[in-house]
């Protein structure tokens, strides 16, 4: 075996692109395709069926097609009622959050760590096209006492791009610009938003691949103007030893360690000898 001379922080999972952290450090983001494209067929099936049941629908041939067409057979007032109920009802069965770690897992461990702490829910977007109701204006998590030191992991049902999907600022010109955030006091979050609009990349991600980024970039959507609903899951990880600084977002109720190595637990079990003397 040669010598090597560097640590290898390199991507050893399936699907994973040699240029994934470049991208990363780079962009503030990177679309990957699934780890695994049988479980994610499997959990949006679980989905659809649990959204059929709930409206009171037949269970569909096409899953795609119905979750696009959702606002076509559900009035948007019902939406957010729908949403949450899906939201604690898939988020109550066993398999989804380590299903939902599975599709991201080679990733993750390359860019965050392999000993992860990840959000105890994973959250459910939709967004039917003209609904005003479920916008998240532009913002970067750090500025609502989220840590800077995670990811998150963003995956829609359905192929989503431009007002369908989400925007981001890459790196380069999110950091220019929060450096000079208090320029923007007066104008407030609308103002900033007209400077960054020019800039902005709306992610063009088919059904089938994950995006992960960094929430300390600005990001978020406006009002869908395709022809079809946006469905998507989010959740946040970040290393299982990295600073929790925020009481409400603490290990152990907001995060929930996923991936401890027998070393951490070892070390977890340990306790020092009292009254002892070599
Ligand atoms: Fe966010």
């Amino acid at each position: 075996m040669p010598l090597v001379d560097a640590f290898d922080l390199g991507p050893h999972g399936q699907n994973v692109s040699p240029s994934l952290i470049e991208d990363f450090l780079s962009q503030g983001y990177v679309i990957c395709d699934v780890c695994d494209r049988p479980a994610l067929d499997q959990l949006r099936r679980e989905i659809v069926t649990a959204a059929a049941k709930a409206i009171d629908q037949p269970g569909p041939t096409d899953d795609g097609a119905f979750l696009d067409g959702i606002h076509q057979v559900l009035p948007v007032e019902k939406l957010n009622a729908v949403r949450l109920g899906l939201y604690h009802e898939i988020n109550s069965r066993a398999w989804f959050r380590p299903t939902y770690f599975r599709l991201g897992r080679a990733m993750l461990e390359t860019l965050v760590g392999n000993e992860l702490a990840m959000q105890n829910r994973i959250n459910f977007s939709i967004q039917m096209p003209g609904d005003k109701t479920s916008l998240l204006d532009l913002h970067a998590d750090v500025f609502s006492g989220e840590t800077p030191y995670q990811v998150v992991q963003w995956l829609p049902l359905v192929d989503v791009k431009a007002t369908k999907s989400m925007f981001i600022l890459p790196r380069p010109k999110s950091e220019a610009v929060i450096a000079r955030l208090a320029e923007f006091s007066d104008g407030g979050m609308r103002a900033l938003y007209e400077e960054i609009k020019r800039d902005l990349i709306w992610l063009d991600i088919p059904y089938g691949k994950v995006l992960i980024f960094c929430p300390n970039f600005l990001h978020g959507n406006v009002v869908n103007d395709e022809a079809t609903t946006r469905w998507s899951l989010n959740c946040r990880f970040t290393g299982l030893f990295t600073p929790y600084d925020s009481p409400e977002k603490a290990l152990g109720q907001f995060y929930l360690p996923i991936t401890v190595r027998p070393t951490t637990r070892l070390g977890m079990a340990y306790r020092q000898p009292g009254g002892f003397r070599e």
